[in-house]
């Protein structure tokens, strides 16, 4: 189990029951969302889409894949998420870049959520968001 909560920023709930951990992290990729997509990408290779069955929210994601290496050269995203979906797909799009296919799809949601310094124990399945859509854009671009 992750031991990464201990140390980082506690943020109150409103209601007192539970406490609420963000990390720098997690904070940085919320305000400076990286490899953000604008608007739905035209140029990319294949989109995956997904939604979450926790909480109803959706991602898009798109890949660039270099065909004769099988390197994801480029990754963008676009989401109906929350802040940690929005931090979770932002370091996933940096962890993902420059990764191969097959090393690609290796990249777990608990890399991501440690990659972050950590997510609160409800926050756990919007880092999974990021995972599933990758899998589904390459799926697509295998076919
Ligand atoms: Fe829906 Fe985070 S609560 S993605």
């Amino acid at each position: 189990m992750l031991n990464i909560l201990s140390n980082m920023a506690d943020v109150g709930s409103h209601n007192g029951e539970e406490n609420w951990f963000y990390s720098d992290t997690v904070q940085d990729h919320f305000f400076n969302p990286r490899n953000l997509a604008a608007e739905d990408p035209t140029s990319f290779d294949a989109m995956g889409e997904v939604g979450s069955p926790a909480c109803g929210d959706k991602m898009k994601v798109w890949i660039k894949v270099d065909s004769e290496t099988d390197t994801i050269t480029d990754f963008k995203w676009r989401t109906f998420g929350c802040a940690s979906a929005i931090a979770s797909t932002s370091v996933a799009s940096e962890m993902i870049i420059g990764k191969t296919l097959e090393e690609a799809q290796k990249v777990t949601p608990r890399e991501i959520v440690e990659a972050l310094g950590g997510l609160p124990p409800r926050k756990i399945h919007c880092s999974v968001l990021a995972d599933q859509a990758l899998r589904a854009a390459i799926k697509n671009y295998q076919k």
